[in-house]
């Protein structure tokens, strides 16, 4: 979705990717197939190019860091990406600067997690390499701790959330910032992944700015270039924790290629490549489903129930030309546009339910 920004501006955008039939790899100028955690795969890789990005964290940064040495513009900056590769970083980053995220403890084994019965309820996150909820197990009571990670980890007070939000901002090498509104995620109970966003947030206007002063002010902190998902809880009480941030394209922002002014995925190049950024403002209201491959199904794709909502209004499909289904593998979104917002969420639910990802 990066590349068919870059498209219309007549850039070229090189792709290292460990799947050789990465499904972006026929509209890229050039495509190379390495592992982004090798350090020559990256190297060599990052050597042809003028500016170099990421849209996953977990990828080689002492290559970066080689590389940025040698004159190249990397980013979000190396030692950002590093970083935010660590939740357990990220959580001291946030102490350190006067953020506020949930309360947690340091754990490197499983036998150290259950010494802290008398912190639970809580969350028990992987340090490093979680994503879509893989990495993160909620530990309600004593039995629950026989899922806590036996590895560097840290364990977080369950946070008795009325809502989850995200805000994506946007800084480029001038200084220049831009927000895009807040969003609001509900989650899937079981797959921890994001099963309906809605924009703009049902929020107050009060905790609405407060959300963008906190990711405005994570971004600055960091002196980061580049977009930046900040994921936060928004408590019973009204206040905001931040719960993790990404630094890069996010599923947060894909409603807005057709429902803001400006799509993350270009204020993502934009920021990189110091071009002014776009106004975020919102076109309309909007909601996102991601398509997830069916439980239960694994094998070539096929989408059922496309018809009927190709034939309603305000209605996008995104197929991203993975071939294979798994169970719950992020094979599409699509973007419901609807002003009317009971309307809104009974379309989203209604093509949940109708648009299916089997094999
Ligand atoms: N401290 C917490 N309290 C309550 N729910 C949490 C907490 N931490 C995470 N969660 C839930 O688990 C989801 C995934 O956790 P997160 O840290 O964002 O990991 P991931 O890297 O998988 O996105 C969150 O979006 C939220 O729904
Ligand atoms: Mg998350």
């Amino acid at each position: 979705m990066v590349i068919q920004s870059a498209i219309n501006y007549n850039v070229d955008i090189h792709i290292l990717d460990p799947d050789p039939n990465t499904p972006c790899k026929d509209i890229a100028a050039k495509f190379v197939q390495g592992k982004l955690t090798d350090f020559d795969a990256v190297y060599n890789f990052g050597k042809d190019c003028d500016v170099i990005t990421i849209e996953i964290e977990h990828v080689n940064t002492e290559a970066l860091t080689q590389l940025e040495k040698e004159g190249k513009k990397v980013f979000p900056q190396p030692h950002i990406i590093k970083l935010i590769q660590d939740k357990r970083e990220q959580k001291q980053f946030y102490l350190k600067n006067n953020i506020s995220t949930a309360e947690f403890i340091l754990t490197d084994s499983k036998a150290e997690v259950q010494r802290h019965l008398d912190f639970l309820p809580a969350v028990n996150k992987l340090g490093k390499e979680g994503y879509d909820g893989r990495g993160v197990q909620v530990i309600l009571d004593e039995a629950d701790m026989q899922k806590a990670f036996e590895a560097p980890s840290l364990l977080e007070k369950l946070v008795d959330f009325e809502k989850e939000i995200a805000v994506i901002v946007a800084r480029n090498e001038r200084g220049e910032m831009t927000a895009f509104p807040p969003v609001e995620c509900v989650f899937h109970p079981v797959a921890n992944l994001v099963e309906f966003l809605f924009s703009p947030a049902e929020i107050s206007g009060s905790i609405s700015a407060q959300a963008i002063e906190t990711a405005q002010s994570v971004i600055q902190k960091l002196d980061m270039v580049g977009l930046l998902a900040v994921e936060m809880f928004v408590t019973r009480e009204g206040k905001i924790l931040v719960n993790e941030i990404a630094p890069r394209p996010h599923n947060s922002g894909h409603h807005t290629i057709e429902a803001n002014f400006t799509s993350q995925f270009e204020q993502h190049l934009r920021s990189v490549m110091n071009m002014p950024l776009g106004d975020t403002g919102i076109r309309s209201a909007a909601a996102m489903v991601n398509l997830l491959g069916e439980d239960g199904y694994t094998g070539e794709a096929m989408v059922e129930g496309l018809d009927e909502a190709l034939s309603e209004k305000g209605i996008y499909i995104h197929l991203y030309g993975k071939k294979i289904t798994k169970p719950f593998r992020k094979m599409g979104h699509v973007t419901i546009l609807e002003e009317d917002i009971e309307e809104l969420k009974n379309k989203a639910k209604k093509y949940k339910d109708r648009i299916k990802i089997k094999a």
